[in-house]
């Protein structure tokens, strides 16, 4: 039963942390982001009426997540995936050596918690995996956005001082997400954020999205220095695409030629 097992990750899980909290204060920010998404995935395994097993299951995959992230922190003080991409680390570490072993006795979910963790940070989820490694990677992408929104408003500051690069409101406005290769400013960053809400894929998870405000909390933290009327276009539709839910016909509608010549 995981949920016995649960008990023994969240210890191991703070024997790791206790190894890397005193290489950067970050690391701290991520140990609460960890604890943060494993009762989110407990909410959103809830409401996917997912059984006790594989609640249990989901906020495993929640606590585990960014445990990659310790090690990129200690040894770039970055959370760059160009320097290290923190989610082959974990998995590497887990998986290849073995040492999810310290955390879980039961092997039985391994797969999945590999592909889950294997998948949060990436553009995309790779093909070719089974249903339900497929569900749990849509869930953690899912959930791990909701609280990066948080994170980010409570302890980075994004601004928007400079017109946002065409290719970046055109994914943003095609339903993409952006790659972190055509950034050019700090507002494409925060497209990057807005972006990420073309890529949740459960509407419960909308709902919870919702209910914590985090994506409110984020757009009131920006600092907006200029072309503030182009930032409220942008800012609008982020929220419809949020009350749209998953209907991609309504979202559809958002996305009209007219919308990008309003941003040009
Ligand atoms: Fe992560």
């Amino acid at each position: 039963m995981l949920k016995d097992e649960y008990k023994k990750v969240v210890k191991q899980f703070d024997k790791y942390y206790d190894n890397y909290k005193d290489f950067s204060e970050m690391i701290s920010l991520k140990y609460d982001h960890s604890y943060k998404v494993d009762n989110l995935m407990e909410e959103l395994g809830k409401r996917l009426n997912l059984d006790e097993e594989h609640i249990y299951l989901s906020k495993i995959i929640g606590l585990l997540h960014d445990l990659g992230r310790f090690e990129q922190l200690k040894q770039n003080n970055s959370f760059s995936d160009a320097l290290l991409d923190h989610a082959e680390y974990a998995t590497d570490y887990l998986f290849k050596e073995k040492h999810i072993r310290d955390f879980l006795d039961n092997n039985y979910y391994d797969s999945i918690i590999e592909k889950a963790i294997k998948n949060h940070n990436k553009l995309k989820i790779e093909d070719n995996l089974t249903e339900e490694e497929l569900f749990y990677a849509k869930m953690i992408r899912d959930m791990d956005k909701v609280d990066i929104y948080h994170q980010v408003a409570s302890h980075l500051s994004h601004k928007f001082d400079f017109i946002p690069s065409e290719k970046v409101v055109e994914c943003f406005y095609k339903g993409e997400s952006v790659p972190k290769d055509i950034l050019k400013n700090n507002s494409d960053h925060v497209l990057v954020y807005f972006s990420f809400l073309n890529d949740i894929n459960f509407k419960e998870s909308f709902d919870i999205l919702e209910e914590t405000n985090n994506f409110n909390e984020y757009t009131d933290s920006i600092k907006v220095t200029k072309w503030g009327p182009i930032f409220n276009v942008l800012q609008n539709d982020a929220k419809k695409i949020i009350e749209y839910r998953n209907d991609k016909e309504k979202i559809k509608l958002l996305r009209k030629e007219e919308d990008y010549g309003r941003i040009k």
